[in-house]
């Protein structure tokens, strides 16, 4: 029988088509994961109810980018010099192994991803860690920095080299200067993106949690640093637990529980757009089935952070004992539209407007070429540009009688009078300006993991041990199942299937059972977290087919009789949280549960 948590989702996830090891008839890949008819409705409604509120609830915009990107987008975004782990090889078995985390699982030493190498490798030798594979010590063995990217080449022949995008993110920043002009070139906008990324992790483990393919669902916010702020007051009052870098620190670091709006004004969380998303984030996990008491927000450490990121936070819900990152809220500045604009050859800026219109003194020079040209020949025009660039720089350079510019290796002097040098007073209506960007990035998978982990629960129904999966309504891969009470009777089945195609109709997600005893196809829902179950029995039929039918809630095994006529509005209703199933049951005839043998 499988004992930690771990174990058992790994079980219950593989036996009912959640998620599994992928191309296990080759003895499986390390690090990719195949979902299950389950796990891919349970992602697909995840993906959905994340879109709902952090697309279409916030206004934001969705794009939807290629997953391989050319090399120079990640020598601009820092990910082919910046994205690494530490890697540690076994000299015995030749096992690769990530080195923050083995001291991290054999000496309680937490967040080793932040100490510099040498102090790792330190500490592999003072705490005599050996491969967790064979044994061997691996005392004195260098530590590598390992880039997780996954390379490929971009069409025949190998001249241009692409990467597996490492994050989505950078499909939106390449975009920005044609997005920018979807938001009409107004801050703050926000642009979302769902999709696969890739990391080629050393040591890919704890199931869906580290994958070398997985799913984020990421917002780029882009504001602008001295005019934007969020509407706080919005989730203001949302009481959260935090462990900021602070208390990580301190030898009696605790805990801090407050709420978004005082932790923004006592500075713990220091942007305020941070603190409107962690608000967010807060609500749309309890939506969607997340146990709160298993879930806290906390602070990277200043060596945590990734290359980008001025400041970020981590969701993290516990499970099996651990502490899981579910998603980083990331304030990254202007590093990232910065670094695109030095590289790429568009505009990464958004024009402010100023209040008023300002008058500003510009240095300019008006040379004349049928002097230059005659004395420079073909490096005229290049001693013009470096004319210019020289009076913005340096107006005072042009007091004299000559001026000397330099282009390439050469120094060039020119007539100050040939230069035309002068002062221009120009009116300005704004300034271009690099938006700053606040991330919000998800992990869809580690998500799916946590609602799983977090559902699973036992009880006792007809003095039976059965095992439910307490799946928010929002996210259950099945709204309902629809069974004839029992199986043999043919117009019960058809009356059942009759219901099933009705429900579908109406837009329901339906699981049709009429195989095995009727307490046994409960279990099965119970098992998949399917909130309702719908029974087509002999004492709901009149005439020439059902008149009613029975409505099962999973978590309490409670059933109701419920007309056929208003089956759609109470399911819709119970769906969409607008009645409870007492409220149904308060409606109508409650039902013996003693039926489900
Ligand atoms: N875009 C943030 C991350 O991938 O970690």
């Amino acid at each position: 029988m499988p004992a930690s948590e771990g174990e058992k989702i790994a079980e219950l996830a593989k036996r009912r088509g959640f998620f599994f090891g992928a191309a296990g008839a080759y003895g499986g890949v390390g690090g990719f994961y195949t979902y299950g008819p389950q796990g891919a409705s349970l992602k697909r409604n995840v993906e959905d109810a994340w879109r709902e509120r952090f697309a279409v609830q916030e206004g934001n915009l969705e794009i939807d980018g290629p997953t391989v990107m050319p090399e120079p987008v990640f020598e601009a975004s820092g990910h082919l010099d910046g994205f690494d782990d530490m890697l540690v090889e076994c000299p015995g078995c030749g096992e690769s192994h990530r080195a923050d985390h083995l001291i991290e699982d054999s000496t309680g030493i937490e967040e080793a991803e932040s100490m510099p190498i040498e102090e790792v490798e330190a500490l592999i030798a003072e705490h005599d860690l050996a491969c967790p594979n064979c044994g061997t010590p691996l005392k004195g063995e260098a530590v590598e920095e390992f880039n997780l990217m996954f390379e490929t080449t971009i069409g025949p022949g190998s001249s241009t080299p692409g990467y597996l995008r490492p994050e989505t993110a950078q499909g939106i920043f390449v975009e920005f200067p044609r997005l920018k002009e979807y938001a009409r070139n107004r801050l703050p906008f926000g642009v979302t993106q769902i999709g696969r990324a890739y990391r080629n992790e050393i040591s890919p483990r704890k199931s869906l949690v580290r994958t070398r393919e997985f799913t984020q669902a990421e917002l780029e916010q882009f504001v602008d640093p001295e005019r934007d702020e969020p509407e706080l007051a919005a989730v203001a009052d949302i009481e959260v637990r935090l462990y900021p870098a602070t208390e990580q620190t301190a030898d009696d670091g605790e805990i801090v529980e407050t709420t978004i709006g005082a932790a923004v004004e006592d500075g713990v969380i220091a942007n305020a757009w941070i603190g409107y998303y962690l608000g967010i984030a807060y609500e749309w996990y309890e939506s969607v089935g997340v146990d709160m008491d298993r879930f806290r927000f906390r602070q990277h450490l200043s060596g945590e952070r990734a290359h980008y990121a001025a400041d970020c936070w981590d969701a993290e819900a516990e499970v099996d004992g651990d502490w899981i990152e579910i998603a980083g809220f990331a304030y990254r500045g202007d590093y990232d539209l910065s670094k695109h604009a030095e590289h790429a050859d568009d505009d990464f800026t958004v024009f402010r407007q100023y209040d008023e219109p300002k008058t500003v003194e510009t240095a300019v020079v008006d040379p004349d070429m049928s002097v230059l040209g005659p004395e420079f020949g073909g490096a005229a025009a290049g001693v013009a540009d470096a004319l210019q660039r020289l009076a913005e720089r340096e107006p005072a350079a042009f007091e004299g009688e000559e001026v000397t510019v330099e282009v390439g290796d050469s120094e060039y002097s020119v007539p100050t009078a040939v230069a035309n040098f002068r002062i221009e007073e120009q009116t300005e209506s704004g300034e271009h300006v690099t938006p700053h960007v606040v991330e919000p990035s998800f992990g869809v998978d580690r998500t799916v993991y946590t609602l799983v982990a977090h559902g699973m629960r036992e009880d006792e129904v007809d003095g039976e041990t059965r095992t439910y999966l307490d799946l928010s309504p929002t996210v259950a891969p099945t709204d309902v199942g629809v069974f004839p009470l029992v199986s043999n009777v043919d117009y019960l089945i058809e009356h059942a299937e009759t219901v099933a195609a009705d429900l579908r109709g109406a837009g329901f997600s339906v699981a049709y059972d009429d195989s095995g005893s009727i307490g046994r196809r409960y279990r099965r829902q119970d098992e998949v977290g399917t909130p309702f179950c719908v029974t087509v029995d002999r004492d709901g039929l009149e005439g020439d087919g059902p008149d009613s039918v029975t409505v099962r809630e999973r978590d309490s095994a409670a059933q109701v009789r419920v007309p056929v006529d208003d089956l759609v509005s109470v399911l819709l209703d119970l769906r969409g949280g607008v009645r409870t199933f007492d409220d149904v049951l308060d409606e109508y005839d409650a039902v013996s549960t003693s039926a489900e043998a």
